[in-house]
């Protein structure tokens, strides 16, 4: 996993279309953190691409996450298919004439990630009444239909930092992707405005260039505009980086697993070491760097109320026989 905070999406329109099994590897060993796919149906945009068969092949090609990025007018009727097909996240564009809602609450339902994507000449406003369903927004910075074309500088800075503000209900994971015209050109603005996903197109299939060079100087430049321009200098936190909020014994660390969750902060539970001479496992309870700041503002009391009841526990605690034991032996 690449350090720092941006991640790249390779999309695969520009690559060879006749071998994409070898394109999605490729991206995969160049250091793509996620392959994006773009499904046109040549009627909401004046193209045609692949569909969820495709997809369905090119999963087992590969082990990073699939993005897809549906440009069709029928989301609704297709989406099984997409998830059936191994899709971790699924956005599909808000300008269309069908409901919205049952689409994104099935790509919830399935356990995965739901996005809404808005045409450059689309207003964020547009995207209000499906807020809380968000675990994505794709603002394009192109024409939705074609690789290759120019970034639009002005959309960008106008749409990707609010985008965030739709987002905002998911304390973590939720993500902004930009999508069009992303290159190292543009790469430093879109950091610059918190971008959590930039998605490369064309730059990354240039014949001669090395994919993996590219990859890294995008992130590295994203990277760099968003420790400028919002972060005070600083270097920008990986966004998927954990660390230990807490060490306790197995109840008292999943029951604040459980209130950490309902509070809307991811948890990782995992088992520790503690166990020496007997005593309960300990279990460390892991959450996202980016959340601790936040977590311990708020939980700050009830972790110390935790700590003094394992502390409290253990030394009330009689020695086990195998504890025992060692102690007489000494
Ligand atoms: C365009 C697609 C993009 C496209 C980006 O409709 O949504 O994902 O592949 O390609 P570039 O990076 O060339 O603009
Ligand atoms: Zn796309």
């Amino acid at each position: 996993m690449a350090a720092g905070r941006a991640r790249v999406a390779a999309s695969i329109l520009d690559a060879d279309l006749g071998n994409l099994a070898h394109a999605v590897g490729r991206a995969e060993r160049s250091g793509a953190d996620r392959i994006h796919l773009d499904v046109m149906d040549g009627h909401f945009v004046p193209n045609l691409t692949f569909g969820a068969r495709t997809i369905r092949a090119l999963r087992r090609r590969t082990r990073i996450p699939f993005d897809a990025h549906l440009m069709i007018s029928e989301p609704g009727r297709y989406i099984d298919e997409f998830l059936d097909a191994g899709c971790d996240s699924i956005t599909f564009h808000v300008e269309i004439d069908e409901p919205i809602e049952p689409t994104l609450r099935r790509i919830h339902a399935a356990g995965r990630m739901a996005g809404l994507a808005l045409r450059p000449a689309t207003p964020l406003a547009a995207l209000e009444p499906y807020r809380a369903l968000l675990d994505i927004v794709l603002v394009m910075t192109v024409e939705p239909g074609f690789g290759g074309q120019s970034f639009m500088r002005d959309v960008a800075t106008d749409k990707v930092l609010a985008a965030r503000g739709y987002i905002g209900h998911r304390l973590h994971g939720g993500e902004v992707h930009v999508d069009g015209g992303i290159n190292r050109e543009s790469a430093e603005l879109v950091g610059g405005q918190a971008a959590d996903v930039l998605v490369v197109g064309s730059a990354l299939w240039v014949r001669g260039h090395d994919m993996g060079r590219e990859i890294r100087l995008v992130r590295a430049l994203a990277d760099e505009g968003y420790q400028y321009g919002l972060n005070a200098g600083l270097p920008p936190t990986p966004r998927d980086a954990m660390i230990t909020l807490a060490s306790l014994p197995r109840s008292l660390a999943s029951s604040l697993a459980d209130e950490l969750e309902s509070g809307g902060i991811a948890v990782l539970l995992l088992r520790g070491d503690g166990a020496r001479d007997g005593d309960e496992p300990e279990f460390v309870v892991l959450i996202p760097t980016a959340a601790e700041p936040m977590a311990r503002e708020r939980y700050g009391d009830r972790l110390a109320e935790l700590a003094e009841t394992a502390a409290a526990a253990q030394a009330a605690r009689p020695p086990t026989a195998f504890a025992a034991r060692r102690r007489t032996d000494r």
